[in-house]
C-alpha cells in the first residue's frame, strides 16, 4: 500500500505568486501538487489550464496531479500531458464510457485517476477500475473550495479498500484536522487539502497538524 500523503490543492492559493507558493509548499513538506482545472461547464466555476500547469512544471520537480473538472477530458488529456501532468484524473460524470476514457488517457503515458462526486455511485466506475491507477472520492461536490465534508465519501473509501487492498485512493473536499483521521481509517492514501493549508499563514504548521491528525 502507498504511504499516506497530504496534497495541497492549488485553488485557494496566491495566483499572483505561484513560484513563491510552490517553494513554500515544498518547504512545508509537500511531495505532490494537486491542480484543480475547471471549465465553467462541467462545474460552475473556472480556474486555469495548460499554461499554468506548464508554468508550474518549470518551477518544480514535484509530480503534478491534475484534477480535470471539465466536460471533455479526452480532448485536453494530451495537451495536459504535454504541459507536464504526471497523473490525470477525469470525472466519471463527464464521460459516456469511463473504461474507454481511462484506457485512452493511459495510452498517453501518464497515470490515470477517475473521480466521482458525492451523489455518483461506485457502480458507475466498476468497469473502469481495472484501467485506473487511482480513484478520487469527492467529499464535496466538485467546483469550489471551502465546502463542508460529506461523510458519504467514507463509505465509498471503505468499499473500495475492501475490494482492493492496493488501489490508490484519494479524497478531496473539506479535509482538515477533524476529517483526515476518519478518511485515513477508511483506507485513503492521498488527502487533497485546500482551505486547511491556504487559510493558514504557516504552511509548515498546517502540514504538521494534518499529518498528526491523520494517524490519531
Ligand atoms: C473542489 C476541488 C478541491 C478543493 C479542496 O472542487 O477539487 O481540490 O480545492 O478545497 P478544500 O480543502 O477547501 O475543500
Ligand atoms: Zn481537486
Amino acid at each position: 500500500a502507498a504511504s499516506p500523503a497530504v496534497l495541497p490543492s492549488l485553488l485557494l492559493c496566491d495566483f499572483g505568486d505561484l513560484k513563491g507558493e510552490v517553494s513554500r509548499l515544498a518547504d512545508a513538506g509537500a511531495k505532490v501538487l494537486h491542480l484543480d482545472v475547471m471549465d465553467g461547464h462541467f462545474v460552475p466555476n473556472m480556474t486555469y489550464a495548460m499554461p499554468i500547469v506548464e508554468g508550474l512544471r518549470r518551477h518544480t520537480e514535484m509530480p503534478l496531479d491534475v484534477h480535470m473538472m471539465i466536460s471533455d477530458p479526452l480532448t485536453y488529456a494530451k495537451p495536459m500531458v504535454d504541459a507536464g501532468a504526471d497523473l490525470l484524473t477525469f470525472h466519471a460524470e463527464a464521460v459516456i464510457d469511463a473504461a474507454e476514457t481511462a484506457q485512452q488517457i493511459a495510452e498517453l503515458g501518464v497515470s490515470v485517476g477517475v473521480a466521482l462526486n458525492p451523489d455518483t455511485p461506485l457502480a458507475s466506475i466498476a468497469s473502469c477500475l481495472p484501467h485506473v491507477d487511482m480513484v478520487l472520492v469527492m467529499s464535496v461536490e466538485a467546483g469550489f473550495g471551502g465546502q463542508k465534508f460529506n461523510p458519504i465519501a467514507l463509505e465509498k473509501l471503505r468499499a473500495l479498500r475492501d475490494a482492493d487492498p492496493d488501489l490508490l485512493l484519494q479524497i478531496d473536499g473539506g479535509i482538515d484536522a477533524s476529517t483526515i483521521g476518519p478518511a485515513r481509517a477508511a483506507g485513503c492514501d492521498l488527502f487533497v487539502v485546500g482551505s486547511a493549508i491556504f487559510k493558514k499563514d504557516d504552511y509548515k504548521a498546517a502540514f504538521a497538524d494534518l499529518n498528526a491528525a491523520m494517524t490519531s
